[in-house]
């Protein structure tokens, strides 16, 4: 029998070599005469171990990592394809602490799977929410996500039941499920690591939203630059359609739900519904005036229902368990379990599943292991671009929803993007400025014209001109975009500036007394 060997196939193991290193497998292997068949499988999300390549051995799988292909020569000397030692060697995959600390509900397969092979995704319990599901009403199957507590995970942190709820009441003759996977947020990987790694979860997570609102229809909206994600996700609609996944008849239950993926060019914007629904109707990405609410008019005017991927993902596990069982895990008004993506200058980056509640200071120094340069953490933004930045003052903050927003802070995806002392935080606040403008759908003034003006007045305070001035004036901008925007892209893009200005003051002295001083 051949002996498997998984190699991962998403984006951040292949950027980093991957692809190569299962070539040189095969050609090794083909060479020695060993009859090997390697799996392509989604990343455990361990990127500093990545490309990190996985043997089928008797005590189970064991882990070598990272692999680069100057290693296969070595490697295969060592006997790794018994699960021999060798410098690299990690143990079993599911011991290695970062992994075996964590509580994967939503993330339970990916890795472990191949991503499309359905038959893998069944043999380790995937469909069996879908099938409680088609057991319920639909009512039925919105009361057990509304009492999971299951809130967005694409940023705004809505309750998931009372939007389903909208859209089941909502009568029409067509509704929708669409699910935002543009993922703009820096710092994030979630979306694209589970639709790599386990797409069938969110065609599952799909299905239930349609049997639970009465829409028939799916689609996934994301990036042209997510290339393995969309070929991935294509390849499993394919396979569940001709399995009767999906169609006219959803495990012969007499249920109709189909589903395809849309790609958008990669604006920021896009990503916030309203404008994705636009994009996805052939307009310009641009913010529609709420209400009305997508649950009511949306995609082509029908109640739609705009889901994160991660929010539709959590679902099937809600249906297979229990809701009781998801709730049972987070804190306060956050339940259940939040993907964490751990990224930007730290030693052990990667996703992090986990109940809501540990502190800012747990995730980034003893998850993260702290800064890759070893260089004390200065600043950490949390939520994307549009976050907070925390200093080290506020590492006791738990991940809530409610805490964070306490410190005028928002978790939004769950991205962490973690800078060492070498950061310049008014740059920092001027990026935010900028990046508010190049990415600003321009309906509103107070984003179009205020995020410009922001960087202007940043660039007068780094040149020494009026400083208290330009930071009453600073203060006073964003007061305004915070209030006036119409959508939270010139809404929020003040709490990064405020962070830093409140937080770091000393980056915001001007540059040109600095150099007088010297
Ligand atoms: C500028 C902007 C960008 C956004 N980008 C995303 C995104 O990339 N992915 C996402 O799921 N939600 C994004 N959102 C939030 C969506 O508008 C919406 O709240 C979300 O898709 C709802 O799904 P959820 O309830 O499952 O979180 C963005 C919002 C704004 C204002
Ligand atoms: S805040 Fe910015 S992105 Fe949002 S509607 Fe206004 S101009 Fe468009």
């Amino acid at each position: 029998m051949s002996i498997k060997v998984y190699v991962p196939l998403d984006s951040g193991s292949v950027a980093l070599g991957a692809d190569d290193v299962a070539s040189a497998i095969a050609a090794k292997a083909s060479k020695a005469g060993s009859d090997v068949k390697i799996v392509r499988n989604g990343s455990f999300g361990m990127y500093w171990l990545e490309p990190m390549v996985e043997v089928e051995t008797p005590r189970g799988r064991v882990a070598y990592g990272p692999v680069s292909t100057d290693d296969i020569d070595a490697l295969f000397e060592a006997d790794f394809l018994t699960g021999g030692p060798h410098k690299l060697y990690l143990g079993r995959t599911q011991e290695i602490p970062f992994l075996k600390s964590q509580s994967r509900l939503t993330f339970q397969r990916c890795g472990i799977v191949d991503p499309v092979s359905l038959d893998d995704y069944r043999a380790n319990d995937g469909l069996t929410g879908l099938e409680s599901a088609l057991k319920m009403t639909d009512a039925e199957i919105v009361k057990a996500v509304t009492d999971s507590g299951l809130r967005g995970r694409g940023g705004a942190g809505f309750p998931t039941g009372i939007k389903w709820n909208t859209v089941r009441e909502a009568p029409a003759d067509q509704k929708y499920i669409v699910c935002n996977a543009d993922e703009g947020d820096s710092g994030t990987f979630a979306d694209r690591m589970i639709m790599e790694g386990e797409p069938f979860v969110l065609i599952e997570g799909m299905i239930i939203a349609g049997l639970a609102t009465g829409a028939t229809k799916g689609y996934v909206y994301t990036r042209s630059e997510y290339p393995t994600a969309i070929d991935v996700m294509n390849e499993a609609i394919k396979v569940a359609r001709a399995a009767g996944v999906l169609g006219d008849n959803v495990l012969g239950s007499g249920k109709a739900f189909d589903m395809e993926v849309r790609m958008g060019a990669g604006a920021y914007v896009c990503g916030e519904e309203t404008s994705l629904l636009n994009s996805m109707e052939g307009k310009r990405g641009v913010v529609r005036a709420k209400p009305p609410l997508p649950a009511l008019e949306g995609f082509l005017g029908r109640p739609t229902v705009v889901n994160n991927v991660i929010s539709l993902c959590s679902v099937p596990v809600i249906l297979e368990k229990g809701a009781e069982y998801y709730r049972d895990y987070g804190m306060g008004r956050s339940r259940g379990t939040i993907p964490i993506q751990i990224a930007g200058n730290v030693k052990h980056g990667g996703l992090y599943e986990v109940g809501f509640g540990l502190t800012l200071g747990e995730i980034v120094e003893q998850i993260g292991g702290g800064t890759a340069t070893g260089r004390p953490v200065k600043a950490v933004q949390v939520g994307g671009p549009l976050g907070a930045y925390f200093p080290k003052e506020l590492f006791d903050t738990p991940f809530d929803y409610e805490e964070f927003a306490k410190r005028d802070g928002l978790i939004g995806h769950a991205g962490v993007v973690v800078f060492d002392d070498t950061v310049d935080m008014m740059k920092q606040a001027r990026f935010a400025m900028e990046f508010c403008a190049i990415e600003s759908c321009g309906k509103c003034t107070p984003c179009r014209i205020g995020s410009i003006r922001g960087t202007e007045v940043v660039d007068k305070l780094e040149r020494g001109e009026q400083p208290e001035l330009q930071t009453e004036l600073l203060r006073d901008l964003c007061e305004t975009m915070k209030f006036g925007s119409l959508c939270a892209l010139g809404g929020f893009t003040p709490y990064p500036v405020l962070s830093a200005l409140t937080h770091f003051p000393d980056d915001f002295k001007p540059r040109a007394l600095d150099i007088a001083a010297e």
